[in-house]
Order: structure tokens, then sequence, then C-alpha cells
């Protein structure tokens, strides 16, 4: 990447800035390679852990620096501390210290919740999406964030093309879409380049994106998370004050097994489990509306039930839920009135009810 002119430049920018022990950023080991692309121009410092107050003013120098030769880019410092988080990723682990980060809310907006499964392909994005436009239809003001840096899939669900829009070269103008407002790195990042959003710089990425977009006044954010219990969930859970979480879980039991790992890595970071959504519940046959329990239906519930938290929902698998994430219009935004959105519409009731001051 450093053949990257543009890149190259800001390397060369970056040895203006002393780092703290002598030497500059240029030639500190902890430098990461710079990622240039059309519209933003990426780099992570990586210092050991304890270090990241003194590197602070670093990164402010780095990012003055290196916004000088960006040629209108967005640039984004990232700055990462080595080790990992206490008890991070280990079931049996005592949290020995307190998090590294008290987690902050984010101005303007009045609720986060991060949606999540254990395991990949349950229909988290879809269940996001559908999620936050029914909350709209509601009469919230909502807005989704892609967080899944390696597979970004909120730009498709929702038809956004194009890069975003800057404002003063600061801050992310957020997508608007069906009337959401929508942020995802899909549209910055070529698809070659998803791989060096590794660990600890994806997860300083994705504060920055949280932090640096406009998002103006929201009732709620949802937000996509990737699947799995990594960095980014941990890293997201202790950096950011969200009102809670909600799972999504297929019934089959492999599903359930991972849902029970999501939902106890939430408790452990003490952020709220606001309950269950079992998608793919049963199969509707389209052309008799006949209903199946091809899956065992209601894993879920029974789930949601001996963990004691709520249980949200329940969303067919159903053809046109898929069909219409593939063009870019959610089933909730072509066909509210049918029955595939109105299962939807009650998670977002439910949710409404497990949130009391969601309320409008
Ligand atoms: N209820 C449903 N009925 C029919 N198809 C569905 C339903 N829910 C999701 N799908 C389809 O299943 C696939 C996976 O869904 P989706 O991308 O939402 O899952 P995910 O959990 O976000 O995946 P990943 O873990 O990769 O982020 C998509 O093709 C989507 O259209
Ligand atoms: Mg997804």
């Amino acid at each position: 990447m450093s053949d990257n002119p543009i890149a190259a430049t800001a390397r060369e920018a970056l040895k203006s800035v002393n780092v703290p022990g002598g030497g500059n950023l240029a030639d500190y080991p902890g430098l990461s390679d710079i990622i240039v692309t059309p519209s933003a121009l990426a780099l992570a410092i990586s210092v050991e852990a304890g270090m990241e107050g003194a590197f602070g003013p670093v990164r402010a120098a780095a990012t003055e620096a290196v916004e000088k030769v960006a040629e209108g880019r967005k640039v984004l410092v990232s700055l990462t501390a080595d080790s990992a988080p206490a008890g991070a990723g280990q079931p049996g682990a005592a949290p020995q210290q307190p998090a590294p980060n008290t987690p902050q809310p984010v101005k303007g907006i009045r609720h986060i919740i991060a949606v999540a499964s254990g395991k990949g392909g349950v229909g988290k994005s879809t269940c996001s999406v559908n999620l936050a436009l029914a909350l709209k239809n509601k009469g919230l003001k909502v807005g989704i964030l892609d967080a899944d840096l390696y597979g970004p899939s909120i730009p498709k669900l929702l038809g956004i093309e194009g890069k975003p829009a800057f404002r003063d070269e600061k801050l992310f103008l957020p997508f608007e879409a069906f009337g959401l407002k929508a942020m995802s790195i899909g549209p910055m990042v070529e698809a070659d380049q998803a791989v060096v959003w590794r660990g600890p710089m994806a997860s300083s990425a994705l504060r920055q994106l949280l932090r640096e977009t406009e998002w103006g006044e929201l009732d709620v954010l949802i937000i996509d998370l990737p699947p799995g219990t990594g960095d980014i969930q941990i890293s997201l859970g202790q950096s950011v004050a969200a009102t809670g979480a909600v799972i999504v879980s297929t019934p089959q039991d492999l599903a359930l097994i991972d849902a029970r790992r999501a939902v106890n890595m939430f408790k452990r970071m003490k952020v709220p489990v606001l309950g269950l959504i079992e998608n793919m519940s049963y199969f509707v046959a389209p052309d008799t509306g006949e209903r199946y329990d091809i899956f065992g239906h209601g894993g879920a519930q029974d789930e949601a039930g001996k963990q004691d938290i709520p249980f949200l929902g329940e969303v067919p698998l159903h053809m046109a839920i898929r069909e219409q994430s593939d063009r870019g219009k959610p089933v909730t935004q072509a066909d509210p009135e049918g029955a595939e959105a109105q299962a939807f519409a009650k998670v977002a009731s439910a949710l409404i009810e497990a949130v009391p001051d969601l309320k409008v």
C-alpha cells in the first residue's frame, strides 16, 4: 500500500510528529499501513497497554499532519492498545481489572441498541434493517450503523450507493434511506482491503465511525454487529453506553447454543439483553400460505424463558424477505401491511415495551 502516492506523502508528513520516548511516528514500529481509498485515509497507531493517554496528542498531531495531504479525504487515525481487555473471550475468567474505558453515550442519540448473534447467517442484518424501519414506522427517529467491517451488508439491503459526504472534512454525513440515517464502512473500503481491518484497528475505526457521524437527534440507533463474540462486540460494549442488545437466533439447537454464548457475553459486559428474536421461525408456503414448522419452531422462545430475558417475537422464513433484501428495498418498506412486515412490526412493539422511554 505504500506504493500509493498519497500514502507515501502521508507517511512523509508523519515524520514531523514526535512520539513519547523519542523518534518520529513515521519510524514508529506501531504504525500500521496507511490505507487510502477514494474518500478516506486510515491508519492505526498501536501502543502498549497503558500508553493510550500519552499517545493522545500524537493521534491529534498525526490527524492534523495527514489532513493537509489527504486531498479532502476523511482521515481516520485509530489508537489501539496492544493487550486484550480483562476477561475477553474467556467465559470462566473473572474480571480482575476495570474496563479500560467507561462506556460513553453518543451525543444526540437517546438509545443505542446492538443487534447480535452468536452464529453467522441467522439474519441479523435482515432483522436490523427491518426492525429499524418498523421503529421508524411507529414514529421514531431511527439510524442504523453497520458494524460489520468485514462483510458490510447494510448498503446492499438499503440500496445505498456512492460514497458518504463530509462536513468540514471532519464529520461523515450519514446516508438517508427510506427515512433512516445509515452509515457503513462498506462504501469506503475496497473489497480487497477488508482484510486490513483486523482486531483492535477494526474496533477503533468503528468507534470513530459511530462518533464522527453527524447523526443529528435520534431516538434510537440500531447497530448491526458482525456474528460472534469477538473484538468488535467487546470493544463496543466497553466504550459505548448502549441501552442494550437484541439477540437473533434461528430455532435450531445449534444456533441456540451460540445465542446463549452471545447472551452471556453481553451479561458479562453489563450490557442489558433486551430480548431474543426467533428468525426463520417457520416456513410459509408461498402458494398455499400454509405454515410449516420445519426447524422445530419455538426454540428461541423456550431459550428466552430459560435465560429470563424477553422474547421479542418470531419472523417467518419467507422468500419475500430474502428477495426484497436483494432488491435493496426491505419487506417492511416494500409491503408494510404484509404478514412479513407485520412480524417485524410486532418485534418493534415488543422492543418498545422492553425499553419504556423509547415510546414517542
Ligand atoms: N426470515 C427470513 N426469510 C428468508 N430469508 C431470510 C430471512 N432472514 C434472513 N434471510 C436471508 O438469509 C441470508 C442471511 O441473512 P443476513 O445477512 O441478514 O444474516 P446475518 O446474520 O446478518 O449474516 P452475517 O452473520 O453474515 O452477518 C440472507 O440471504 C437473507 O436474505
Ligand atoms: Mg450481517
